[in-house]
């Protein structure tokens, strides 16, 4: 079944770490070629240089750019190069009869600000550039970049956006209320892109991952109670792993599956529903 896959392009935003990297190995061990965007510095990188060993390891191309996916500029750059590449770069290897579009776009960045509202103190509230910048990283670049692609022409019938959502979206979590507004909105941008790219045959959904041990995760304060809390409340008696949601979006990326849309798929062992 995965063989349908091969030779087909990913673009993962926020490919170096946690939920992006994972599916990055599971699309590349298919088959797919991935076109990766990640922000590390020097600590971090290393990190992205094992995904990109990985995915070359499976024989599949890794076209890696560590750049703010957020920017307007660096955006059209990576859309360039993945441009490049899909026409065979300068050493033509693109599969006999492969489609030069991307299959799939995958939005996993995490980059937000985790301050209240309120306090006593102002420089202790979250301020209005760390709300913008957490809405446009988080939420508003999903909508960026899938218009960029369509205008481009780079997504044809069978193209699949995945946003990745949090239980944040509708329950409150102490400092997460700028995240939480993003999620709200990464769910409303991924229907209204289902609305409008339905008539192209590009089908959007969102996956609602439960708490998983990620960077991301340990950046939030009081994660370790967070974590305890839904290793007790899970039904499934165990944490959600980055492998759950690369696994799915490999699976609801099969060609054969055309009529999911619109969706919010929890990928959570029914986390979400013991609230
Ligand atoms: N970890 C959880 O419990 C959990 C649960 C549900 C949803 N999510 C969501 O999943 C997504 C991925 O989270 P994760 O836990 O895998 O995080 P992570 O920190 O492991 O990975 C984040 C990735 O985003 C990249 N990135 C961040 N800002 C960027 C920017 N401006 N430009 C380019 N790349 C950037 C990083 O380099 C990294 O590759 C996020 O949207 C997060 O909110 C996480």
């Amino acid at each position: 079944m995965t063989d349908t896959l091969k030779g087909k392009w990913a673009l993962i935003l926020g490919a170096s770490s946690g939920f992006g990297a994972a599916t990055a190995r599971a699309l590349s061990a298919a088959g797919m070629n991935i076109c990766g965007v990640h922000l590390d510095l020097r600590a971090t990188l290393p990190a992205a240089k094992a995904v990109i060993a990985d995915i070359e390891a499976c024989g599949s191309q890794a076209l890696f750019f560590n750049t703010n996916a957020a920017d307007p500029d660096r955006r059209t750059k990576v859309l360039d190069g993945l441009a490049n590449a899909l026409q065979g770069g300068s050493e033509p290897r693109v599969e006999p009869g492969a489609e030069p579009r991307v299959h799939v776009l995958m939005h996993s960045l995490a980059f937000g600000t985790l301050l209240p509202f309120i306090a006593d103190k102002p420089e202790k509230a979250i301020s209005q550039a760390q709300i913008e910048m957490t809405m446009n990283v988080m939420a508003n670049s999903l909508v960026y970049w899938s218009q960029d692609l369509v205008r481009r022409d780079l997504l044809a019938p069978g193209s699949r956006i995945f946003s990745m959502t949090s239980e944040g979206s509708h329950r409150v979590v102490r400092n997460y209320g700028a995240v939480g507004a993003a999620k709200a909105a990464l769910e409303a941008y991924t229907r209204q892109l289902a609305l409008e790219l339905g008539p192209r045959g590009i089908l959007v959904n969102t996956i609602e991952a439960g708490v998983t041990d990620t960077p991301a995760l340990r950046k939030i304060p009081g994660h370790e109670e967070m974590l305890a809390a839904s290793l007790r409340r899970n039904p499934s008696g165990r944490m959600t792993t980055t492998d759950d949601v690369a696994a799915t979006i490999l699976a609801l990326s099969q060609p054969s599956l055309r009529f999911i849309s619109g969706s919010v798929i929890f990928v959570d062992g029914g986390e979400d529903v013991v609230g």
